[in-house]
């Protein structure tokens, strides 16, 4: 079979050249082939192997390259990558072994093409093209891969069991494939992560949380994060989720199963927006519900805090799988920390110092906020949803009347202290902040607008009521 047309990117030829003087066998593999059979537009990264050096064969190519590019080598892994025109270009030897990619081990053992492609991770991932001369764009695929990619099927080219203990992150690969290609993990390939599920604790958290990111960038995570849960994964990475599963009954009265609900809050939450940290909110709005469940005789099961206990635990977990402790990290327990608010909000009578002070506290974030709340909701009664999706509606009409009218988005309090210092001859005081406290209630009470000379008549009148002298 001939798939010359996966070639047409003009390195192809280059590489082929380069490799032609060196004298070694050269193949396009990976994921590079698979998405080109798949359609699924340009992929950036080409991944080259080399029935030879790796090595020798960059650097060849990269003097035949405009401008003689770099070419990074990493001796341990016998690999090496060039970038050119927003394409990185690996090169590998073939290998009998796998890739070993957290050992500082070096690689020494050469293999042939079908050595290479028997220790790689997926049927549909060892697909290689030919970038030989005598056999140019003839696809090479000792797996039947493109049959598994018309059936779409996710498989290990070896028995599962040997192919993930050569690199336990697969288990999670093989979801993370399932999920953005909408694909079914073949069967003995399933079962045989719950068999190694122990294994992924010698993996490490940078990589499992890549594709973590990956399941949740995809259009549907709920179908990752149900395989994870399924394939009993996920206790080893996300056991606050796990937490989260089955429904309890009391006297009669139950509670809604809290994973399952995430899920769907998640997918909910894809369709609307590529923001990986919002959807990273979505996934984790409910983890206090666990710690803080109860029942009460009279009003049933409650879960008290669960917004403040879950964005204390948001911190523990990015800490733990060694995520950014940044602004991310932050922005996510603010969003776990208010995800209720909205709800509260719009099941009153929705006042306008209330829209106020949720504008306040949740800032430029406050879209955000609202597209979380709406993805959360998940009654499948129709009547209901319709009368929620309504709520929101209007709240969403009043943050706008009241944004419009009183600028409490990033609130910069009218007075500053300084000039609260100045009027009334104070040194540094709690006294200041008890004014500036005051007139920033009173223009969130709706009692002031959010204007210079109302907040100055009211500093002189709460600075009368707390016995200071003016000099005005
Ligand atoms: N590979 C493997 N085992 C791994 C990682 C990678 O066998 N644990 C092989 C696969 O053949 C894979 C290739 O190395 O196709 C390139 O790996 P990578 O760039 O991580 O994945 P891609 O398949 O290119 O897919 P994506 O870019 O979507 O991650």
């Amino acid at each position: 079979m001939n798939h010359q047309d996966a070639l047409n990117n003009p390195i192809f030829k280059i590489v082929a050249e380069a490799a032609d003087e060196l004298g070694v066998s050269t193949y396009v593999i990976g994921g590079f082939v698979r998405d080109y059979l798949l359609q699924r537009g340009t992929p950036k990264d080409i991944d080259v192997v080399a029935v030879g050096s790796g090595i020798e064969l960059a650097q060849k190519v990269a003097t035949k390259l405009e401008g003689a590019p770099q070419v990074a080598v990493f001796k341990n892994f016998g690999t090496a990558m060039i970038k050119h025109e927003g394409i990185e270009l690996e090169f590998v030897g073939a290998r009998k072994e796998s890739y070993q990619r957290d050992s500082r081990k070096p690689i020494v053992e050469d293999g042939t093409l079908s050595d290479d492609q028997n220790r790689r991770d997926f049927t549909i991932n060892a697909l290689a093209i030919s970038l030989n001369s005598h056999d140019y764009g003839t696809l090479l695929d000792p797996f039947n891969g493109l049959i598994d990619l018309q059936n779409k099927l996710i498989k290990t080219p070896l028995e599962p069991g040997i192919t993930y203990s050569d690199d336990p992150l697969r288990m999670m690969r093989a979801i993370r494939f399932a999920t953005q290609l909408d694909f079914t993990i073949e069967l003995n390939s399933l079962k045989a992560i719950v068999e190694n599920k122990e294994r992924i604790k010698i993996v490490s958290k940078e990589r499992i949380v890549d594709e973590l990111n990956k399941i949740l960038s995809s259009s549907k995570p709920s179908k990752g994060l149900g395989l994870l849960h399924k394939t009993e994964l996920l206790p080893f990475i996300l056991p606050e989720l796990t937490a989260l599963q089955g429904i309890e009954e009391k006297e009669g009265q139950r509670h809604k199963d809290n994973f399952w609900h995430t899920l769907e809050v998640v997918d909910n939450i894809a369709e609307t927006t590529e923001n990986l940290w919002l959807r990273w909110a979505a996934l984790l709005h409910d983890i206090g519900k666990a710690p803080t469940k109860k029942f009460n005789k009279k009003i049933g099961w409650t879960f008290h805090g669960h917004e403040f206990v879950g964005s204390k635990m948001v911190y523990k977990l990015f800490k733990r799988l060694r995520m950014p402790l940044n602004d991310k990290m932050k922005y996510v327990q603010k969003m776990v920390m208010m995800s209720s608010r909205p709800q509260i909000l719009s099941e009153d009578f929705v006042t306008d110092s209330a829209v106020r002070r949720l504008v306040f506290e949740a800032g430029d974030h406050v879209d955000d906020l609202m597209t979380l709340c709406e993805a959360d909701i998940t009654t499948k009664n129709a009547k209901k949803q319709k009368k929620y999706k309504n709520n929101f509606k209007i709240v969403r009409q009043k943050i706008q009347e009241v944004e419009e009218r009183d600028h409490i988005r990033n609130f910069q309090p009218p007075i500053s202290g300084e000039e609260i210092m100045t009027i009334f001859n104070l040194r540094p005081s709690k006294e200041i902040g008890i004014i500036k406290d005051a007139i920033k209630e009173a223009i969130l009470e709706g009692e002031i607008p959010n204007e210079y000379e109302a907040a100055k008549d009211f500093m002189l009148t709460k600075g009368k009521e707390l016995g200071l002298k003016s000099n005005l």
